[in-house]
């Protein structure tokens, strides 16, 4: 079973919640996930990893965090070529607008996206918990 990283960034701690639920998936099926904040990771660390979770809220007008999220993204996306990545992350009142284009953008690069992003809106509640868990247990099965 390869290295799993979960990268996220989090202002109110929705985000971070998701990331510990994708943690808690990957767990469960057997992997032993490593959690990190945006700051806490760089593209150098990708190489270590077979696959990648990665968390950041709809910020700004339906964009990722601009001022640690959006550059590691920036800086990852070189490097992903043969990855695994998953995307997740939590909204409050707009449509899921931010993670249809961190989707698109991710898709147009050579990282292979595991399964379809999950996005809830504010804290996980049951069934988000569930999609986070599922997230993680298919990053435990790549
Ligand atoms: C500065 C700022 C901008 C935001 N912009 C959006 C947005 O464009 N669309 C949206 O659905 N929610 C937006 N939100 C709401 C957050 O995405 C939402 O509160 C989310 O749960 C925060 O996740 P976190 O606890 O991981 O930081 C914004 C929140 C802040 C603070």
């Amino acid at each position: 079973m390869g290295k799993i990283a979960i990268v996220y960034w989090s202002g109110t701690g929705n985000t971070q919640a998701m990331a510990e639920l994708v943690a808690e998936g990957a767990r469960a099926a057997g992997a032993s996930p490593e959690l990190f904040t945006a700051a806490q990771f760089s593209a150098e660390k990708v190489k270590e990893y077979t696959a990648l979770a990665l968390g950041c809220p709809s910020m700004g007008a339906e964009q990722l965090e601009e001022t640690e999220f959006e550059p590691l993204y920036q800086s990852l996306k070189p490097v992903l070529g043969g990855k695994g990545v998953v995307l997740f992350g939590s909204y409050g009142w707009g449509d899921g607008e931010w993670m249809r284009s961190w989707q698109e953008d991710l898709e147009s690069g050579s990282a292979t996206l595991l399964a379809e992003p999950v996005i809830v809106n504010g804290f996980p509640d049951e069934e988000g918990g569930q999609a986070c868990r599922q997230l993680g247990e298919k990053l435990a099965q790549s």
